[in-house]
């Protein structure tokens, strides 16, 4: 596989910290929704496809909420990250019925999402393109899969209490850089999941979104610190020159938030989309 894009790989640590968060942030109802969709289905296994799938955060908060004898098939391009899924899921799902596979997303999905029942992902739509989102889309249209995307950043940060003056600016030089081509074509960012509303029901998809957002206050100090001197560090490589404003700020939100003055919302959401519903 050639050497992933800058902005695709994912350190380990992060997607850990952040998997109870996500877990916690999901909507269960959309998760209901897919259950009931996935048990009208005359196969007596459900094959599921997970996009992304890192250390494996989308699988266990699934596998023991979908009906039924399941069949999981994994995709990353990180396979040190694929390596751990096993381990850290111990008792969810039978070695036979979890399959990984090291895979370029950007390459012809082909066979990897033949056959799915459905077709799921979490926190990744921010990193694709509008092109790439539809080819997923008219893929899982043509072969009747639906589709649970989880997680997907809209774009909203917002602080409770004062604004701060600079939090216009990295909201718009965040916003840039999530835009960034990561090596699926111009990124979404925030825009993906109004582009994937629209992407799936113009491909015939019954389509149903609920918000997903992180509620972040002190008892999430180490992911407040992480998220916060992230969003510096990718606006200060753009504005160099605000480098040492840009950490004042850092420092000033972070410990606003885990000294509860301020909890932060990160907004995310979940869409779903079946077809030949109604
Ligand atoms: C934000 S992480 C989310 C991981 C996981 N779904 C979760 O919720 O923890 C995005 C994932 O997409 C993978 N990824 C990014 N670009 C990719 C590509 N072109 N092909 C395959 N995987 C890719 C990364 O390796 C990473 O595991």
């Amino acid at each position: 596989m050639s050497t992933p894009a800058a902005g695709s790989v994912f350190e380990s640590d992060w997607l850990a910290e952040r998997e109870a968060i996500d877990h916690r942030s999901r909507s269960a109802g959309l998760c209901a929704a897919v259950c009931c969709h996935l048990s009208r289905r005359s196969s007596p296994t459900v094959t599921i496809v997970d996009l992304g799938a890192g250390r494996g955060s989308n699988f266990r908060y699934l596998a023991p909420r979908l009906p039924g004898p399941q069949h999981w098939r994994l995709l990353d391009h990180d396979a040190g990250l694929l390596d751990t899924i096993e381990a850290q899921s111990a008792g969810l799902a039978p070695a036979d019925t979890l399959e990984t596979q090291a895979i370029d997303l950007g390459a012809d999905l082909g066979t990897a999402i033949d056959g799915a029942d459905l077709v799921t992902a979490s926190a990744l739509l921010d990193l694709v393109s509008p092109a790439w989102m539809d080819a997923l889309a008219a893929r899982c249209a043509a072969q009747g899969s639906a589709l649970l995307m989880a997680l997907s950043i809209d774009g909203h940060i917002d602080f409770d209490g004062p604004a701060d003056p600079l939090d216009g600016l990295v909201r718009a030089e965040l916003a840039k850089d999530q835009q960034r081509d990561k090596g699926l074509g111009p990124a979404l960012g925030g825009r993906a999941p109004a582009q994937l509303i629209n992407t799936l029901s113009a491909h015939g998809f019954a389509v149903t979104a609920m918000p997903s957002p992180w509620r972040l206050g002190p008892a999430d100090a180490d992911l407040v610190a992480s998220l916060i001197d992230g969003w510096r560090g990718a606006v200060a490589t753009r504005r160099p020159d605000l480098a040492s404003t840009l950490a004042n700020w850092a420092e000033r939100r972070t410990h606003a938030v885990i000294d509860s003055e301020h909890a932060l919302s990160v907004g995310h959401v979940d869409v779903l989309g079946v077809l030949g519903a109604g």
